[in-house]
């Protein structure tokens, strides 16, 4: 059977592609944020997944305002990248597991998820930048189901929605009869705010409060609608949708492993994250 081994958050800023190609990991602008990874790969070593889970926003690369889906899964072998236009160089491709994909997709639909169910998907910066911070190697050693979550053009789903919509994963990954071990991924955020009057908007304290209540309290969080989302967060910062639908994908209790809060990559708040489930560790123990 597949198991979820844990969680992982991170935010997906395109400025660090271009980081990671001038290998500036120990500029000191820099440095703080990369050492935050230093813990991911020591705990990805030790838990040794075979597939991630990727929950992320799409940015105008393979959907557009023409055509949005407020949820959409990838079910590919393989998926490539293109150029965005931010000079970072183009991912080489990621594997897919097409068949953890269309068992995600039959178990979403079951449970009233309508998906967008996609045999061909670019994925953008919000995926390749992550992969590649957390796995820096020189060759993919996993394979992904990118999960793709509207945050762009309004109206927007819930917190409540999001988080739901990863329990409903969660659950579809441990009926999968497979033996896998499944690590979820959340990227973007934290807060931050790219245009109008607020651009350059940060929220330290809201970030915490975010930090600290998705632990262990994630409802607590649906309690904030998208514009009050956007009001404490900024209008970017509802990229935390990613992060909602990757805690609802963990199953059992979730203790975090590791934190790295770093203001500012970019003009954003970057935070990363590692995050245990008591069945993952359970597992891993026995
Ligand atoms: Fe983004």
């Amino acid at each position: 059977m597949a198991i979820i081994v844990g969680g992982v958050g991170t935010t997906h800023v395109p400025a660090i592609g271009k980081a990671i190609a001038e290998k500036k990991h120990n500029d000191p602008y820099w440095k703080p944020f990369f050492k935050g990874f230093d813990y991911v790969h020591y705990w990805l070593a030790r838990t040794k997944p075979d597939v991630a889970v990727v929950f992320y926003n799409d940015h105008g690369l393979n959907f557009f305002l023409d055509k949005l889906p407020t949820f959409a899964i990838g079910a590919a072998n393989e998926y490539r990248s293109e150029d965005e236009g931010w000079g970072i160089p183009v991912s080489r491709p990621i594997p897919g597991d097409a068949g953890l994909s269309w068992h995600l997709i039959n178990a979403l639909v079951a449970d009233e998820f309508d998906v967008t169910m996609c045999q061909e998907m670019l994925i953008d910066h919000a995926v390749t930048i992550p992969m590649a911070l957390i796995w820096p190697g020189p060759a993919w050693p996993i394979k992904i189901v990118p999960i793709e979550i509207n945050t762009v053009q309004h109206p927007l789903p819930s917190l409540e929605r999001c988080l739901k919509l990863g329990r409903s994963v969660g659950r579809a990954i441990e009926s999968y009869k497979q033996d896998l071990r499944t690590v979820i991924i959340g990227t973007g955020g934290l807060s931050h705010q790219l245009d109008g009057q607020r651009a350059g908007f940060i929220n330290k304290e809201f970030d915490r409060l975010c930090l600290d209540k998705i632990v262990a309290e994630p409802d607590a969080l649906t309690g904030y609608s998208i514009h009050d989302w956007i009001k404490e967060s900024g209008s970017q910062g509802v990229e935390f949708l990613n992060w909602m639908a990757m805690r609802g994908a963990l199953t059992g209790r979730v203790s975090e492993l590791n934190r790295n809060y770093h203001i500012p990559i970019s003009n954003t708040a970057a935070a990363t994250v590692v995050y245990d489930t008591e069945s993952g560790a359970a597992r891993q123990a026995a």
